[in-house]
Formats: C-alpha cells, sequence, structure tokens
C-alpha cells in the first residue's frame, strides 16, 4: 500500500546575478529561489494497484518517486510504503521495493549483471527458490545470459535496462516503481518487459507505480492514472477514461455550400473562435475545436446554422494523443 499525505518537495537555489556586482549581491544577501517542484501531493494506491503516474517533463514525477523510494526527504507531508515512511529507514524499505529509474542506474557500474545479482541476492536474503525461478524468467524474457560477464558501464542502455528490470523484480517485492524503464528498449523487449511486471501483479499482488512517455506500457501495464502538471495531482481516474480529457476534440465536415476552401476555413474559424481549420484529402474539412469552449452538440449545430452540412462525423479522441498531449504540454515551472 503507497499513500501519500500532502507531500511536498522545494529545491533551494541560489539565484546568481549577473556580473561582478549580482556575484557580490549573491555573497552578501543570499538570496535564492525555491522551486515547488511537488506540491502538496495525495493519493493512497491499494495493494496491487498498477497505477500510471504521467506529465510534461518537469512535472515533478521523478521527484514524487525518489520520495516514495526513500532516496529524497520530503520538505512536508509524509508518505507511507508497506506502513513505514521510506527515507526515515532506506534500507529497511528497500526490502520491499523494487526500483527502476530510466536516468539512473541502481546497479554496480564495475560489476557484471551476474555479480551484481550475487550481491543483490545476498543482500535482499532471497531465499534460493525465489533467485532460481526469477533468474529461469529473465533468461527466458529478458535474455539476460546474453549480457555475460561484461561491466555494467560497457552495456548500452537497452541492455543497462534489461538488467535494471530483472534486478528490480529479482527479490518479489511487494511494491515496485519504475521511471521510464523501457527508454531505449525495442519492441519486442518492452513487450517481455510488459509482461514480466503484468506476471508479478497478477501472481504475487506487486503494486506498481509507474512512469512512462509510452502509450504501450501504460495500457498494458496500468489500469489507473494520476496527471501531475507542475508538481500538483490535475486528474486522477482509469486509463480507459482518460482519452475523455483531452482539451481538444475534433470534427468532420463537408458542405454544399458555394463557398471555396479558404472562406470555409475563415467561417470555420470566425463562428468557432479558438478552432483550428483545415482540409483534408478527401475534400472534407476538419475542425479542431477547444472542447473547455464547445460542446460537441453545440459545434455540430453551429457548423449546421453556417453551413449546408452534407456529413458530419466526430471521432473519438484517442488515448495516444491525449497522452502526447499531457506530456507536450510543457510546465512553467522554473
Ligand atoms: N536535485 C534537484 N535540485 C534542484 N531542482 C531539481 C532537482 N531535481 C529536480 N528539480 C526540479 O524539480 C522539478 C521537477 O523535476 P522532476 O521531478 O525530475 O520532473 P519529471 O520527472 O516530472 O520530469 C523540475 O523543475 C526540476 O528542474
Ligand atoms: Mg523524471
Amino acid at each position: 500500500m503507497i499513500r501519500a499525505e500532502s507531500l511536498v518537495k522545494e529545491f533551494r537555489s541560489y539565484e546568481r546575478g549577473t556580473g561582478l556586482r549580482g556575484g557580490l549581491a549573491t555573497l552578501f544577501n543570499r538570496s535564492y529561489k525555491s522551486v515547488r517542484a511537488v506540491d502538496a501531493v495525495s493519493f493512497e494506491l491499494e495493494e496491487g494497484a498498477r497505477t500510471a503516474y504521467i506529465g510534461a517533463n518537469g512535472a515533478g514525477k521523478s521527484t514524487t518517486v525518489k520520495m516514495l523510494t526513500g532516496i529524497m526527504t520530503p520538505t512536508s507531508g509524509r508518505c507511507l510504503v508497506n506502513g513505514r515512511e521510506p527515507y526515515l529507514n532506506r534500507r529497511r524499505a528497500a526490502l520491499d521495493m523494487g526500483v527502476v529509474f530510466g536516468q539512473r542506474s541502481q546497479l554496480w557500474w564495475d560489476l557484471s549483471v551476474p555479480d551484481s545479482f550475487r550481491i543483490l541476492r545476498r543482500l535482499y536474503r532471497i531465499p534460493d527458490s525465489v533467485y532460481q525461478r526469477n533468474l529461469r524468467l529473465y533468461r527466458e524474457m529478458l535474455d539476460i545470459d546474453a549480457l555475460g560477464t561484461t561491466p555494467v558501464r560497457q552495456l548500452s542502455l537497452g541492455q543497462r535496462m534489461r538488467a535494471e528490470i530483472a534486478a528490480s523484480l529479482l527479490h518479489d517485492p511487494r511494491v515496485v516503481f519504475w521511471d521510464e524503464p523501457t527508454v531505449g528498449l525495442d519492441l519486442r523487449l518492452k513487450e517481455s518487459v510488459r509482461e514480466l511486471i503484468t506476471h508479478a501483479n497478477r501472481e504475487l499482488g506487486t503494486t506498481v507505480l509507474l512512469t512512462s512517455h509510452d502509450i504501450g506500457d501504460i495500457t498494458a501495464i496500468c489500469d489507473r492514472v494520476l496527471v501531475v502538471d507542475r508538481g500538483r495531482v490535475i486528474h486522477r481516474g482509469t486509463v480507459r477514461e482518460l482519452a475523455g480529457t483531452a482539451t481538444s476534440r475534433s470534427v468532420l465536415f463537408g458542405h454544399q455550400e458555394g463557398l471555396g476552401e479558404e472562406e470555409t476555413l475563415t467561417r470555420v474559424r470566425s463562428v468557432l473562435p479558438g478552432s483550428a481549420a483545415s482540409v483534408m484529402e478527401d475534400g472534407r474539412f476538419r475542425v479542431d475545436y477547444p472542447s473547455a469552449a464547445f460542446g460537441s452538440r453545440e459545434v455540430l449545430s453551429i457548423l449546421l446554422e453556417h453551413f449546408e452540412v452534407t456529413d458530419c462525423y466526430a471521432p473519438e479522441p484517442d488515448l495516444e494523443s491525449v497522452v502526447r498531449e499531457i506530456y507536450g504540454a510543457g510546465t512553467g515551472a522554473v
């Protein structure tokens, strides 16, 4: 079980003025700016939950995961993982956790993968039967043997990620935190990774918190989603209904008004302010309108009022474009 209670993380950095005077001012005033990377985040994940934690770059995802895994202590608020605050006793917390940071290795850089696994086996006191069972699985699914005795530092990103993923699951953790785990993997390996985590969740009830840009990861692994923006959770719901949160919707239509293409586009933009209009290859028109400003019925009636509409179609927003929208948003956080 994972619980975040008004979790806050602030980073302080000294503001440097420009030039000598700025530098001196910094020295004397010690003025600093403060970034609230995580701003009062609260959520609760039940045992066995599969939740995606998504948001634009800089939204605060990794910082949240660092607090949940005990790498960072919150500025205020607290979090509980399996009933404990992980940053109070990181070693103890690690026993029940599996962690993958796409950007940051958990392995020993000078050791080979088999040596790293032997160390993990001792650190986590993994029973023989569990260790052998898991190794068999990773040989098969992640082709771990192919990594040989090469030191981790010499592995490619894809090879290292395979080892990281195997290492994070080796001790049958109750909770896994995966931050961009499929970065650098080809499609076949991505699928194996998705299968592994789904398998652990199904067979062992492993709780999963996943951060990923990859819509395939999100839909294959998770059923619920938390969307973060500038350190705050701005949406929580199911992956299935996520498509409904699109900020823009589209409608395709044709008409038999005596109007040229340019005139049609101009008229669309004027009757549906804030929308974008374009001509499609088949001669129909496509309108992308902000869903906060217009309902779909309203758009239809406006089009009917201003054009002699011959056909009209409103495609469902797809998950892919919603996730792209969320990740592409970019935060104003500085
Ligand atoms: N160690 C740090 N020191 C100062 N600022 C940081 C540090 N880590 C992250 N930040 C800032 O906190 C914000 C959130 O970062 P992060 O949690 O890595 O976002 P995400 O994982 O969603 O891309 C960003 O503005 C980032 O620059
Ligand atoms: Mg991150």
